[in-house]
């Protein structure tokens, strides 16, 4: 099929990507010329394991290009995916739906009459927002005087990919949901996604087929549904993540692991082990807005979402918790060299948007600490978020060992992980380790001689 993917950040370059390798005519359409002509090069600016790989590949096999001319992406496409960002307003209240709405009017603007179109809501929107984009792309095509003329559905195709494992998450989803009204829409989106949902294609060798996956169920249902349901699962992990923290904050008061009470509760099918890792709480692009988003979309019909909001509150307080933990080992931070290991919200990503390192590092430079701060990929973007901040930029652990008064697990990175942590031992003023995702292994550090503090362990 012909494809057009507007917005080629995270989401969009991953989607437009798969679907080439699975054998699609993708063009990719940005508005951001200097982030095309590093595509068009084989360049991708950010850091997703794979996906340069991909990108090239498919940019050599012809079946990829990438445009900052909407009229050109759209010329042949049967398909049209919307895969801008949705990100928070600026006073944090409210999802910033401007990008959406600047794509969808792009489209109405673009759209010839001929053959029927799918445009398809790939970014996470507040619910009915699929009635909405519609009628952007109605105000673009009366501007072109088309208005009636272009038969186009739109549709909604939410994605869970996670950052860090984005194109094994396409390959490989656990579930593709699909809303839409237009038998056709649905019938055309089935298509596409019939290799991913058979698994009938060839895996790439560098992302083989995960064992035993046969069939990927495909979810059928209206779009405002298909929108609430990636607001609820995004929802329910980092309800996961907060329920398991609020344990682990009892633990400590109580002497329990958490680790053994979540392995404990996770072996219990009706709950699962997933997402029960105790530590300095969720972040990243997608939690925090989207969580805030169900709130409010909640509160327009009169509901006060209590459930959800505890989750936020207790994940504020819990980014902290390596703060108290410093606090109660060193008593005062003032003055103290504190190295924090871990920028990126997690790990195999370099995104720092809702990282908790953002939070812990401004109160520890609030505190009078003195920081310093490494990751294996994300220390460039951290340059550019806090730079009004007076940290220390370390090239690797041992420089932010060296000669420190504590050291702060925020992101587990395996090389944090698998460091050598008796030199690491021999350079530091005080050796404290508070380790915010009980990643490390305590009795080794203890038997090291380190003063070790995990989260409810
Ligand atoms: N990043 C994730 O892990 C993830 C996972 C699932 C869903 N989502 C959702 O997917 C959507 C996209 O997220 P992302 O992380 O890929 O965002 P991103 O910020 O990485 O990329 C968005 C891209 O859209 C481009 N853009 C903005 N307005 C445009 C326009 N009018 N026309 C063409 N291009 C335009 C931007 O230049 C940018 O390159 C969001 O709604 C997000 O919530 C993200």
């Amino acid at each position: 099929m012909k494809i057009a993917v507007i917005g080629t950040g995270w989401v969009g370059l991953t989607t437009a990507a798969v679907f080439a390798y699975l054998g699609n005519e993708v063009m990719g359409y940005d508005i951001n010329e200097k982030l095309v002509r590093q595509l068009q090069s084989g360049t991708v600016p950010f850091f997703e394991p794979y996906l340069e790989e991909f990108v090239r590949r498919e940019l050599a096999a012809r079946r990829l290009n990438f445009t900052t001319d909407p009229a050109t992406a759209l010329a042949s496409a049967e398909v049209i995916f919307i895969a801008v960002g949705t990100p928070p307003t600026a006073d944090g209240c409210a999802v910033d739906m401007s990008f959406v709405s600047c794509a969808a009017i792009a489209i109405g603007e673009n759209l010839k009459p001929g053959k029927f179109r799918v445009v398809v809501n790939k970014s996470t929107v507040p619910v009915g927002s699929n009635g909405w984009v519609e009628s952007f792309i109605h105000q673009g095509l009366e501007k072109q005087g088309n208005m009636g003329a272009v038969d186009f559905a739109v549709a909604s195709n939410p994605e869970f990919l996670r950052e860090g494992s984005a194109i094994a998450d396409s390959l490989y989803p656990d579930r593709v949901v699909i809303g839409a009204v237009d038998e056709r829409a649905m019938q055309t989106l089935t298509e596409l996604y019939r290799p991913i949902l058979e698994q009938d294609f060839t895996p790439p060798p560098s992302l083989p087929r995960p064992a035993g996956l046969k069939k990927v169920p495909l979810v059928k249902v209206n779009p405002v549904t298909a929108e609430l349901i990636k607001y609820a699962a995004n929802a329910f992990l980092a309800t996961k993540i907060s329920f398991i923290n609020e344990i682990a904050n009892i633990c400590d008061l109580i002497g329990a692991n958490v680790k053994d009470v979540a392995l404990g509760i996770g072996l219990d099918h009706r709950i699962g082990c997933a997402f029960l890792n105790a530590g300095v709480g969720w972040g990243g692009s997608c939690f925090p807005k989207d969580l805030m988003a169900l709130i409010r979309e909640a509160e327009g019909y009169g509901y006060d979402a209590k459930l959800l909001k505890a989750v936020c509150e207790v994940n504020a307080s819990q980014r902290l918790v390596v703060v108290r933990k410093l606090q109660e080992v060193l008593k005062t931070v003032r003055g103290k060299i504190i190295g924090i290991l871990g920028l990126a919200f997690k790990p195999n990503t370099d995104d720092l948007r809702g990282a908790p390192s953002l939070d812990i590092i401004r109160r520890l430079v609030e505190l009078g600490a003195v920081v310093r701060v490494c990751d294996p990929v994300a220390v460039q973007r951290c340059r550019e978020n806090l730079r009004e901040l007076p940290i220390h930029f370390c090239t690797n652990i041992h420089e932010a060992a060296e000669g420190a008064d504590a050291l702060v697990l925020v992101t587990e990175w395996q090389e944090f992980v698998t460091a050598d942590w008796e030199e690491i031992f021999s350079v530091m003023r005080t050796p404290v380790v508070i380790d915010g995702r009980n990643a490390l292994n305590k009795k080794f550090l203890e038997d090291l001689g380190f003063v070790y503090r995990g989260v409810g362990i």
